[in-house]
């Protein structure tokens, strides 16, 4: 099967475009990356594309007077690559429903939390006070609300009691680099189906057993 062509759009670090560019050397791993794209040069994410040998495209969101005509530009570089699906990695730009709609259904994201809980920024912040015991991250499809849309993958991972949110954005990051290779991989093989606001994945059995937090085995003494 031929591999799908992914492009991967970022704002900064790129430590999620590192996890989909590690599996994609692996041996029967469904996509390849065709373009990394960044609004801005400075992206770390772009070396990291570099030293993998991966073309990559520069879209400056400054220059552009509106964002109809850095949506255009961000399509047209998109294109030109041959690209069939995008995945937004830590992408700082909020896309409207013009470009929502072109790449409807082909168009994904990750997310730090287990939405549709925790929107926004500065998620960890939010879940540590909160005092909910268990986070994670979420890959879903696009849709012109933020941080909604159909979900594909989560990973949940658990709030510690002295956690800070850097500590806790790195527990989550773990998570988010097994999710999204694994969300890509399926779409790329064809297992992932939309069906209204919902996925069904073909094959693909939830995992067994429960997470209690905290951890009952070591609770009582
Ligand atoms: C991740 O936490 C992702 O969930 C969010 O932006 C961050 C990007 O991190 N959308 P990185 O650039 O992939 O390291």
């Amino acid at each position: 099967m031929a591999k799908l062509k992914a492009a991967v759009l970022l704002s900064g670090s790129g430590t999620n475009l590192q996890a989909l560019i590690d599996a994609s050397a692996r041996p029967g791993y469904g996509a390849e990356i065709v373009t990394v794209i960044a609004n801005r040069p400075d992206a770390y994410g772009l070396v990291r594309a570099q030293n993998a040998g991966l073309p990559t495209d520069v879209v400056r969101h400054r220059e552009f007077a509106e964002r109809a005509s850095f949506e255009a530009a961000l399509h047209e570089a998109l294109t030109a690559r041959g690209a069939e699906l995008v995945c937004l990695a830590g992408f700082m730009r909020v896309l409207t429903a013009w470009f929502v709609e072109r790449w409807m259904n082909r168009l994904i994201n990750i997310h730090p939390s287990l939405l549709p809980v925790f929107k926004g920024l500065e998620v960890h912040e939010r879940v540590i006070a909160a005092g909910v015991r268990f986070t994670g991250c979420t890959v879903h499809y696009v849709r012109t609300d933020v941080d909604a849309g159909p979900i594909i993958v989560q990973g949940a991972v658990p709030v510690h009691g002295d956690d800070t949110p850097q500590t806790l954005q790195a527990r989550v990051l773990e998570a988010e680099h097994r999710c999204y290779p694994l969300a890509v991989d399926l779409i790329a093989k064809q297992r992932v189906r939309v069906v209204g606001d919902l996925v069904q994945i073909d094959g693909a059995p939830p995992p067994t057993g429960h997470l209690i937090n905290p951890d009952p085995d070591r609770a009582t003494s």
